[in-house]
């Protein structure tokens, strides 16, 4: 996500504001700016790469003066990281100027209504067209303009807002993105997060969704969207910095498990409009895609399972036959691929170098090369020839959760456009999946929710010496991706395996206590899965059952069983892996471990 901050007082607002950016430099960035009121005017100053790039032009193009800005970190969603992309965006006069975190839904819409009306677009990014909206709906009136804005806007945002009208006050507005307001001496202050504004205030407002503030270096006043003035209650933070980066979680993996149901929003509703599937502007066509005779997957840990839930979903939808591989096994295994192959490579830094090397292998064999990459920019999303965003932001713990969920979201879209593109799935079929994707998200709270009955079995196994997870088909492909999670923080060693496989073996390391895994959401294996437990549990293990509400008759054969809600078998991996991560973030905290930064690993692992 990026970072905002505003500031009005009667200190110099550049130090202050260069100040807060540095406390949300945690939360990941490309580019940075500031806008301050400089003698009536708005002034400008914004650079690529990090704070001290910003500060460095500040210094040698001369300062500016002011007791009033605002200032932004970007983390790049549309448009790739630079000066021009980078906030704050000026209004088409330099009227106004704003900074923004969160991502516009409907910004293609506006953008061409705002064109047709004569205004010109420099930067890539969703923000312009809120700079020039507001000039374009200004009334005399801030709040009544925010008030605008908010009605017209789809999407998330936390929006702070200059106009060179009101050289004493300034404005911001919040809807899904977090924005707080601080209430210092003589001074106040707005903020993406509380670490920005700690060093001056302890006393902030939480702000709501379309409550519009009003900030002087005296006075703060929130509106409704009607104009109307609310009263609301100061609150005392008495987080630490390192407590507040986190949000007030203790560890920032908790923190993205938490934010998994907005990132997903955020990754797939821009591409539902009108009960169609639309990939942004990406060059898969019915033709291209017809001549296909292959899909291949290449991606490295959790990205690779997320592949093999890929697999499953586009060969079920599209039957075109799709191969997914481990990039470092990809390179060296002289694969067949051709012009007729067309290479996804996932990726949540971009980086990775043996997925990087895996898709330049893929090109020099001929194959078109598709991208799921979360961060912008990055040299994976520069070479291949299409891109799908993720858009999760930023993710700082070292063990993946919502950068892994939005990828999973990332398979399905795939696969219900190329199966719209083939004209392979019917308008019902296509009604269910989308209607599923967007019940996601609050399927996947109300699994959080549920989140201290997955404590509690966590401390009965925290000691455990050896893990299994089992699965079949898609609940398979999930249970690679909960063995690694529990490998990966809690050091516990662990072996997914699938269900059918493990009399094949596997079953003579099955023992006394041992804890065993079963993810039963697959409906037609439900009973397979049922005569696994059968086969484990005679052999003494100890059964934790993950499955669909409704099916209690799995409560006579497991120990323990975590529902999730129901759903389309489509979706269903994704809240399938919830409880699983959950299950290894408890086991990691209960042992004491560093969850964010487990040992012997690398949040982008940039050699081979
Ligand atoms: C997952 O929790 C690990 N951090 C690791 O397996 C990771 O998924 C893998 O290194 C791939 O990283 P990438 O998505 O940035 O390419």
């Amino acid at each position: 996500m990026c970072g905002i901050v505003g500031y009005v007082g009667k200190k110099q607002a550049v130090p202050i504001l260069i100040d807060g950016l540095s406390k949300l430099e945690y939360r990941g960035y490309d580019s940075a700016g500031v806008a301050v009121m400089q003698d009536g005017k708005i002034e400008v100053k914004k650079a690529k790469g990090r704070l001290a790039v910003l500060e460095e032009k500040l210094n040698s193009e001369g300062k500016i003066t002011g007791v009033m800005g605002i200032g932004h970190t970007r983390w790049a969603t549309h448009g790739e990281p630079s000066d021009t992309n980078a906030h704050p965006h000026l209004s088409k006069t330099g009227k106004f100027a704003v900074v923004h975190n969160g991502i516009i839904e409907n910004y293609i819409k506006l953008r061409e209504y705002l064109t047709s009306k004569g205004f010109e677009f420099i930067s890539e990014t969703d923000t312009e067209v809120i700079a020039h909206l507001v000039e374009y709906y200004y009334t005399g009136n801030m709040v009544e303009t925010v008030a605008k804005i908010v009605e017209k806007v789809e999407g998330s945002y936390a929006l702070g807002i200059l106009c060179d009208d009101n050289p004493d006050t300034f404005v911001a507005v919040r809807k899904e993105s977090p924005l707080i307001v601080g209430l210092g001496d003589g001074e106040n202050f707005i903020a993406s997060d509380v670490p920005a504004i700690l060093g001056y205030t302890r006393d902030v407002y939480f702000l709501e969704n379309d409550e519009i503030v009003v900030l002087s270096s005296d006075d703060v006043k929130i509106y409704t969207t009607d104009g109307d003035e609310i009263k609301k209650e100061p609150f005392r933070v008495n987080w630490d910095i390192s407590a507040a980066e986190k949000g007030g979680y203790e560890h920032f993996m908790f923190k993205e498990i938490m934010e998994q149901p907005r990132a997903i929003k955020d990754t797939i509703s821009p591409r539902i409009q009108n009960g169609k599937i639309v990939l942004d502007d990406i060059n898969l066509n019915a033709d291209y895609i017809k001549k296909l005779d292959k899909i291949y997957i290449v991606a490295c840990g959790s990205a690779y399972h997320v592949g093999v839930v890929g697999k499953y979903v586009i060969e079920d939808m599209t039957r075109i036959p799709v191969e997914v591989s481990i990039a470092s096994e990809f390179r060296y295994m002289n694969p067949i691929v051709n012009e007729r192959t067309l290479t996804v490579v996932i990726s949540q830094s971009g980086e990775t170098a043996d997925t990087i090397a895996a898709m330049r292998e893929a090109k020099r064999l001929g194959s078109r090369t598709f991208a799921v990459v979360n961060a912008v920019g990055s040299a994976i999303a520069r070479e291949a020839d299409d891109v799908l965003y993720t858009w999760a932001g930023p993710e700082i713990s070292v063990a993946t959760t919502k950068a892994y969920s939005t990828q999973l979201n990332a398979m399905y879209l795939l696969s219900l456009y190329i199966a719209q593109e083939l004209e392979l799935i019917d308008n019902a079929r296509l009604n269910d999946c989308i209607e599923a994707l967007e019940k996601l998200p609050d399927n996947i709270q109300s699994i959080v929710e549920n989140k201290e009955e997955i404590q509690y079995i966590a401390s009965k196994y925290y000691n455990a010496k050896s893990v299994f997870f089992l699965g079949r088909t898609l609940d398979y492909a999930v249970s690679l991706e909960g063995s690694l999670k529990l490998k990966e923080i809690s050091y516990i060693h662990s072996e997914a395996y699938a269900a059918g496989e493990l009399k094949h073996g596997t079953i003579a390391l099955i023992e006394e206590g041992t804890v065993v895994v079963a993810l039963c959401t697959v409906k037609p294996l439900f009973d397979k899965m049922l005569s696994n437990i059968k086969e484990v549990k005679a052999r003494g293990a100890v059964v934790i059952a993950i499955a669909e509400e409704g099916h209690t008759e799995i409560e006579k054969e497991a120990d323990y069983v975590i529902y999730i809600p129901k759903s389309d078998s489509l979706v269903l991996p994704s809240e399938t892996v919830v409880p699983l991560q959950l299950f290894a973030y408890y086991v990691a905290s209960l042992k004491g471990l560093d969850i964010d930064k487990p040992r012997n690993l690398a949040k982008s692992v940039t050699v081979e």
